[in-house]
């Protein structure tokens, strides 16, 4: 395994940001892991596990090691009759998996379609979207553990997977690298279509039957024209959690603001759209310096240019102090800091 000096990471961070990192390696196997833990605790540095950095804001240059996860494959391990389980690679890309499984009809993840990031990273931040996560798929999740060197077998309920949270970014954070992770999918898929516009825009496809490929098409469509491609302007997704309030607090806000967006939870709370909260506060479309707003979407802070993490970073304060403000809220960010 080849560890490389002060790597560039412009194209390991969906922000685009122009940083390096002082080493960088590959890791394929349980022996470059070891050998890249023992090479970090000989020199006194730190590391960071690294997928596509579609969910990290570096704050700068890395001052110790980037462990990038190449760990490749997707095959079947296991099947009943209603079910196929499907075993992939960390450092695959994740809507590789997600045509995979599409492409053989089965069902389960197609909601999940186009989310940028390697499957590795998948249940880290628990990724969700148009009504579906992976916690609702999950089986295990096979790691190293840095610590031991060891590797191990996470069930999915050893992952605590709660909302764009796990284990991996709360308890154990650093502790773990994710080798591969193996979802449970469906033979006969039961089609989620219940979040916001997703049935009508599968129904617009005239057709009678649908199935997960059509689904898949629809999440794709609504994502375009919704969400930046990270390709051509830097961001990572949502910047903040939906935040979750009691329902008295919830009541209150509804009294003054009639017009807010939220969603009633099985605890009996409220989740409300932080996108609505930022879009009131007026910051849609809003630049600062080279970052921005992004016009179609308040939940997504995105780099026209050549921002820095500082002008990204002082543009969410902005938005946190004035939403917390005009709601009494406190937006917590979902993208991880480093
Ligand atoms: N809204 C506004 N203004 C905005 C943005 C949204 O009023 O600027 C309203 C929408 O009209 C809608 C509601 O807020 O009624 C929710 O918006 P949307 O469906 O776009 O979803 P979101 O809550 O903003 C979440 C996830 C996304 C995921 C979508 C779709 C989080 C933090 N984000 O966003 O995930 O794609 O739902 O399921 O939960 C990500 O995590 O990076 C991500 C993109």
């Amino acid at each position: 395994m080849n560890i490389q000096r002060d790597y560039p990471l412009k194209e390991l961070n969906t922000f685009g940001f122009n940083i390096d990192a002082k080493y960088y390696c590959r890791v394929a196997s349980t022996g470059d892991i070891c050998q890249a833990v023992g090479f970090c605790r000989d020199n006194g540095i730190n590391s960071f596990v690294l997928g596509e950095g579609s969910n990290v804001l570096f704050t700068g240059d890395f001052n110790g090691m980037i462990i990038h996860t190449g760990f490749e494959g997707i095959g079947m391990v296991a099947d009943n009759p209603r079910e196929i389980f499907l075993k992939a690679g960390s450092g695959i890309k994740w809507d590789i998996l997600v045509e995979y499984a599409v492409n053989r009809g089965l069902g389960g993840i197609e909601n999940l379609s186009l989310i940028p990031g390697t499957v590795g990273a998948a249940p880290v931040q628990n990724i969700g979207a148009y009504g579906v996560e992976i916690a609702d798929v999950l089986h295990s999740v096979e790691a190293v553990d840095l610590l031991s060197q060891k590797e191990v077998v996470l069930s999915a309920k050893d992952c605590e997977l709660g909302y764009r949270n796990s284990i991996f970014k709360s308890g154990m954070k650093g502790r773990f690298l994710i080798t591969s992770v193996t979802l449970r999918l469906s033979r006969y898929p039961e089609l989620k279509l219940g979040y916001g516009n997703l049935f009508e825009e599968v129904k617009n496809t005239g057709k009678s039957g649908f199935g997960v490929r059509d689904v898949r098409d629809a999440v794709c469509r609504i994502r375009r024209s919704k969400l930046p491609d990270p390709g051509v302007l830097g961001n990572a997704g949502s910047f903040f959690k939906n935040p979750e309030v009691l329902p008295g607090f919830y009541e209150d806000l509804k009294n003054r603001f009639p017009g807010i967006i939220a969603f009633r939870l099985p605890s009996g709370n409220y989740k409300l759209a932080a996108g609505w909260l930022i879009e009131t506060c007026g910051w849609k479309g809003i630049k600062l310096g080279n970052a921005g707003v992004y016009h179609k979407q308040a939940l997504v802070i995105v780099n026209h240019g050549n921002a820095r993490p500082d002008e990204i970073l002082e543009l969410a304060d902005r938005i946190e102090v004035s939403v917390k403000k005009t709601f009494g809220v406190s937006l917590e960010k979902e993208v991880n800091v480093i």
